[in-house]
């Protein structure tokens, strides 16, 4: 069993309901798609956006934008692109987009001011930021749950510098738009379960993958790692239901209004 591509669009498929609302593309919107990942957000806002509209997503990651412009390809959408490129320092053209949309894309930067006034630097002024973020670790059973099988004999992830949820705390997000140059910035709760897949194996190789477990695991004796690997499986079995292996989550959907130059 390897780890499949399309594991965002299935894990996220709740999610991905309540943020398709808040973007609310409209036709003729020209979008960039942050950290697009296999590009079902991307894609999404193509249709929406229609011919006289379109998408663009940025993603460092050439290996799943692969997979973006194949799906795209295969949906025959003509108004959609894909840019291997890092979105905190890639000179998009300026003023360019109506709305800067993504789904989990935003938390790795290292730099979030300077990332975001990049990314603001490619928008209209009056132009919408919405996007999906992780809330607050405690929150996050897929977090909480795996970390924990996981961490008793291996080292906990850090949870310094960019990660998954360095975008939790409503404060810190306020401050950082803000500083770079967003308005009226709006924090939404969205609690729905993360789906990892239809059964304990899927489950199973997604999370040998998201968290790297051969690499944590390589430093202990073979005993050690074998129980590691015991605790983790009853984890995903203990959430395997008729609906699939699934852990709750909380997320939030960050929206913003880029100033306008003038008002900075
Ligand atoms: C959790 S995945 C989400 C992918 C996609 N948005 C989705 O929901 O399916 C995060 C994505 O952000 C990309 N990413 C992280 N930092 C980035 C950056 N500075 N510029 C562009 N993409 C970035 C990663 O390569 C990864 O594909």
């Amino acid at each position: 069993m390897t780890f499949d591509l399309g594991f965002y669009d299935a894990e996220l498929r709740l999610h991905n309901e309540h943020f398709r609302a808040a973007s609310d593309i409209r036709p003729n919107e020209h979008v960039l798609d942050v950290g697009c990942g296999a590009g079902q957000t991307t894609r999404q806002a193509a249709q929406a956006a229609g011919r006289g509209g379109s998408a663009l997503g940025v993603d460092v990651s050439e290996v799943m934008l692969e997979q973006a412009r194949r799906l795209a390809n295969e949906e025959q959408l003509d108004n959609v692109t894909f840019e291997c490129a890092d979105a905190q320092t890639f000179p998009f053209p300026a003023s360019r987009f109506d709305i800067c949309l993504s789904r989990f894309g935003t938390m790795f930067f290292a730099d979030p001011v300077a990332a975001f006034v990049n990314v603001g630097r490619a928008l209209q002024p009056g132009a919408r930021l919405v996007m999906l973020v992780w809330a607050q670790r405690d929150r996050n059973e897929w977090a909480t749950a795996i970390d924990e099988a996981l961490s008793w004999e291996t080292a906990p992830q850090s949870t310094n510098g960019p990660n998954a949820f360095s975008l939790a705390d409503p404060t810190t997000v306020d401050r950082i738009l803000t500083d770079a140059g967003f308005d009226v910035v709006q924090l939404a709760a969205v609690r729905e379960p993360v789906y990892y897949g239809a059964g304990i194996e899927d489950a199973y190789a997604a999370v040998l993958h998201l968290w790297k477990v051969e690499t944590r695991l390589a430093r202990l004796d073979a005993t050690t790692a074998g129980r590691t690997l015991g605790r983790l499986r009853a984890t995903i079995e203990a959430h395997n239901s008729e609906a699939g292996v699934r852990f709750d989550s909380e997320a939030w959907i960050v929206s913003a209004i880029n100033r306008p130059r003038s008002d900075r």
